[in-house]
This record gives structure tokens, sequence and C-alpha cells, in this order.
């Protein structure tokens, strides 16, 4: 059973609660960071560096037996800054771990978008780096997640969508009749631990959702807002030519401030997409695991 685990991403959003997962469980965790400071958190070797430097991901897989890689580009202006982290990152650190002494599997953060490369550069670049992965991967198992919109605390996306809701606006992208899902971040991080505390599987593409049958539509939000807050949710269309000004708007800005842009065109096609709805059951099969937290919930209880 896997005992030290190298993780990227540590010091973003998800990688934090994996982390937090993962040293509940008793993993000792080696993390890459890219940042000066590393904080105060004890029971983690931090690895100084980036997916783009090799010597430092040999140091970050030495002694480990499993990898997480939760590092990922989610934000950026133009097709190559997306294969360049997702893509080619992601098959250095695989290098990595093949040429480690002890390192024998090997988790890849995916996404859902990967089911739609076709939709978004972001899209396009998890499911190359999935296929790439797939076929490097000889001496490492290799298992890949594919979470839909995640949330919870941290989070920066999702959070001003929920805390609208509950003040009684739901902004619509798309047609109202499209599908979404959601997941908690505990439930990926609990997903995470037990993925590792299973005995490895035949690669397989794993959705991760709340479990909620068939997802969301934006009415189905909406009627969960009103109950929530006990009060009217109000459904605000967001037509396509304002959600690509919008877009014009962020990469502007995002020029000025020598920021990558989250909302770009290319985005667009995967945030109006009108089917995102998941389903846990290649997970399930995989893994003993179940989600527990659903978007009610989460919302009832302020869990994000
Ligand atoms: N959030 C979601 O809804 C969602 C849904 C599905 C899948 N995912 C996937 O989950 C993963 C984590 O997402 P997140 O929401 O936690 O994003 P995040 O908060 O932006 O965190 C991204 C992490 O990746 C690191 N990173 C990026 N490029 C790197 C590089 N070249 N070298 C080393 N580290 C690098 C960042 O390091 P710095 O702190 O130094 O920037 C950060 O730790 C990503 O792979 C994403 O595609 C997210």
């Amino acid at each position: 059973m896997t005992r030290t685990v190298a993780l990227t991403g540590m010091t973003g959003f998800i990688g934090r609660h994996i982390a937090e997962n993962l040293l509940s469980r008793g993993f000792a965790v080696r993390a890459l960071t890219r940042k000066p400071d590393t904080g105060t958190v004890t029971n983690v070797t931090w690895i100084k560096g980036s997916l783009e430097h090799p010597d430092a991901l040999a140091e970050l897989v030495d002694g480990a037996d499993s990898v997480v890689h939760c590092a990922g580009v989610v934000r950026g202006h133009k097709e190559s800054i997306f294969t360049e982290g997702n893509v080619t990152g992601s098959l250095r650190l695989m290098q990595a771990a093949e040429e480690s002494r002890g390192c024998r599997r090997f988790l890849f953060i995916s996404s859902l978008a990967a089911r739609h490369p076709e939709l978004s550069w972001y899209a396009k670049s998890k499911s190359v780096a999935e296929q790439q992965l797939t076929t490097m991967a000889t001496q490492t198992s290799l298992g890949i997640f594919r979470p839909t919109a995640v949330y919870g605390p941290g989070d920066k996306e999702l959070k001003p969508v929920l805390t609208w809701l509950l003040r009684g606006v739901l902004p619509c992208l798309g047609s109202p009749e499209s599908r979404l899902s959601f997941i908690h971040v505990s439930d990926l991080a609990q997903a995470v631990g037990q993925w590792l505390a299973s005995a490895p599987q035949p690669t397989r593409p794993c959705e991760l959702c709340d479990g909620v049958d068939g997802g969301y539509n934006w009415q189905r939000l909406q009627e969960i807002g009103a109950r929530v807050r006990q009060g009217p949710v109000r459904l605000v269309g967001v037509p396509l030519p304002v959600l690509k000004l919008l877009a014009d708007i962020s990469v502007f800005f995002a020029h000025l401030t020598r920021r990558e842009p989250m909302l770009t065109r290319s985005k667009i096609h995967e945030l109006t997409h009108h089917d995102w709805s998941a389903s846990n059951k290649v997970c399930t099969e995989q893994i003993t695991w179940r989600p527990e937290i659903s978007l009610e919930h989460a919302l009832r209880e302020r869990l994000f």
C-alpha cells in the first residue's frame, strides 16, 4: 500500500484539500511548489520547482510510491499555454515517475471537460494529456479522474455564482435546459485518498460528481436556491454576444495586469455546452467511494 505520495498543485484550491485528506490518512506527502514561501504545514516535504523542471520532478518522486498530479493550467489567453502546462508538464512528471525506483502509481486529475476536446483549449489539453499519459505509462499504473465543476472552501470561480444564488440572482449561461453537475472538494479529496488505498485497476477515465442523477438544469438550480434562501431566485439569461464581450474585456484587462484570463472566447464554448451531467459509475466500480455532499446541502450549510 502507498505510504509516500508525490503531490503537485498543493498550493492551489483542490490540491490543498487533497493534501489534507492524505495527511489525515497517515500518508507522507512530498509536494511541488513554485512559491518561495511554503508556510508551516507539517508533515509535508516541499520540493521547490515546477512542471518545467525535470530535476525538481525527479526529486519530487524520489522515495514516493505514488504520484497525485493535481497541478494544472486552468486559465490562459492562447492554446500553447494549456498545451505546455497540461500536456508537456504532465508528460515530464510521468517521465520522472517511470524513471524512478519505486513510484508505481500515478493519478492524473484531468477534468470532465476532456470528454469534449473540441470545445476549448483547456478541454483539448486535458484530453491529449490523458491519451499521451496512457501511452507513456508502462511501469506505472495510471488512474484518470475527471471531476466536474468543483466548489468548496478556497474556490474562487464558483463561489461568486453560489453567493449570488443565495442572494436571489442566478446568471444563466447557454440554454436554460443545459445540464450541469458539481462536486464538493472534500468528496473529490476523499476519492483521491480512496484511490490510493485501493488496489491498482485498469486505466479508465473516472467521472466524479455529487451523484445527483442527470445533474442539474438551470431551473433546478433556481428551485434549490429558492428553497435554501426561502425566497425567490431570478434566473438572468446572459446572451452570447454579452458573454463574448465580457470575454474580450477579461482578456484585455488580463493583458494589462500581466495575468492570464479565465474567461476567453475559447472558454465560452465549454461554459455554454448543453450537457455537463456526469456519472460516478466507473469510479464506484473501481474504488469504494460515495459522494456525501449534495449541492443543496452545501448551500444550506454554507460549505463553500
Ligand atoms: N476547479 C475545478 O472546478 C476543476 C474541475 C475539474 C478539474 N480541475 C483540475 O484540478 C486541478 C487543480 O485545479 P484548481 O481548481 O485547484 O486550480 P488552481 O487553484 O489554479 O491550482 C492550480 C495548481 O497548479 C499549480 N501549477 C500550475 N501550473 C504549474 C506549473 N507549471 N508547475 C507547477 N505547478 C503548477 C499551481 O501552482 P501555483 O500556486 O504556483 O500557481 C496550483 O498549485 C487542475 O488540474 C484542474 O484542471 C479543476
